[in-house]
């Protein structure tokens, strides 16, 4: 029976105990009816309600893959985005907060890569010489672009073989909104760093030279995760000095330096892969977000692993952590009183246009196992 929608200011001054009870009711009501995915940041009180966890890849997959009428994403918004775009018509994805979104993918938007686009046709023909490649963060317009103009989406899992594949199409990349993660997948490649200019969408031309241009193999949007700045390459060396056995692995939207300096670099999923399958009593410094740090330091602490969290300040993606208890309890018990909240909803054409980059980009990469 469907009863009137509750409005989040019920559920703002829960406590967080109150909340965990009340979610496992709503989830248990709605049964089959909804899954809960879970992006890796999520914090402890809403990842243990997860029915899925992944990287930005293997979420993608899973949502294309679920039959549940309700996604329930607790990630960012062009997460539940692409939920959207991969999932069938009939089914719904929800952001429980649609204040969570991803500050590097803001640092990019349509109207400034339609800009990039015409400028560069004052040097050359972006359509035959160019292939767009967004990062999947960024909203789903810029992935309609890249399906409109023959580019791909990429994730931090997949970006070496996404630029492969991109090469094989066009003698030049415009990467966006991530330099660090265009940087040292080119590098990964071979690319000197020198033909990887970076492109600042705020100037003319994006403050090149057009020989600059020219001469470009990958040409990287001045874009960057506030969360991975925050990780030096003096926090690496310090570390390595107290602990010259230990391992450092990094998420490749950190600095080149840092990337640069670590033994391993990968996605969230390949980071908790790598130390699970680690020798046990091994130790590790992590360049990635708190929230999983925190989680895997506690997983695998019976192994005796050691796993310590690289800066020296709390890094975390705060606007991953809205998704919090009481947004998630407040979700669920609409859902299951008949009311759909929150839902996020990619026009028709666009959802069209993305669908064909994303699918471009899990066709070109390995399946997930
Ligand atoms: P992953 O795809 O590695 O999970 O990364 C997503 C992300 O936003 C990292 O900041
Ligand atoms: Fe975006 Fe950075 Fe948060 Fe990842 S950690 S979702 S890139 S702001």
């Amino acid at each position: 029976m469907q009863v009137a929608a509750v409005a989040f200011d019920r559920f703002a001054r829960l406590q967080d105990d109150a909340c965990q009870e009340r979610v496992a009711a709503a989830r248990a009501a709605l049964g089959r009816r909804a899954v809960i995915l879970c992006h890796h940041y999520q914090r402890a009180d809403v990842y243990r309600h997860a029915d899925l966890t992944g990287d930005s890849l293997k979420l993608s997959r899973l949502a294309a893959r679920t039959d549940a009428e309700y996604i329930v994403f607790c990630g960012v918004h062009f997460m539940a985005e692409v939920a959207d775009i991969l999932s069938k018509p009939d089914q719904v994805s929800i952001l429980p907060d649609l204040n969570a979104g991803c500050s590097m993918a803001d640092m990019a938007n349509l109207s400034k890569v339609e800009r990039a686009w015409r400028e560069l046709s004052e040097v050359l023909d972006p359509d035959q010489a160019i292939t767009p490649v967004t990062y999947i963060n960024s909203a789903a317009d810029l992935k309609a672009f890249c399906g409109e103009h023959g580019g791909i989406v990429c994730t931090s899992s997949n970006a070496t073989k996404i630029l492969e594949w991109s090469f094989g199409q066009r003698e030049k990349v415009l990467f966006f909104p991530d330099q660090h993660l265009g940087r040292w997948s080119g590098h990964k490649m071979g690319i000197p760093l020198e033909d990887m200019p970076v492109w600042d969408p705020d100037e003319p031309l994006g403050g090149l030279a057009p020989e600059t241009i020219r001469k470009a193999r990958i040409l990287l949007w001045k874009g960057h995760c506030s969360v991975h700045q925050m990780f030096q390459v003096s926090h690496v060396l310090r570390w390595r000095t107290q602990h010259p056995d230990g391992l450092v692995i990094s998420h490749p939207e950190c600095n080149f330096e840092v990337c640069g300096n670590s033994d391993f670099v990968g996605s969230t999923e390949y980071i908790i892969r790598t130390i699970r399958e680690a020798k046990p009593g091994t130790r590790w410094l992590v360049g990635t977000e708190l929230n999983l740090v925190n989680r895997i330091a506690e997983e695998f602490k019976p192994d005796g692993k050691i796993v310590q969290f690289m800066a020296p300040t709390v890094c975390m993606c705060s606007t991953m952590a809205r998704i919090d208890p009481q947004h998630l309890a407040w979700t669920l018990e609409n859902l299951a009183g008949g009311n759909v909240v929150n839902q996020i909803k990619v026009p028709p054409h666009e959802a069209g246009l993305a669908k064909i980059a994303l699918q471009r980009m899990l066709d070109a990469s390995q399946p997930v196992d």
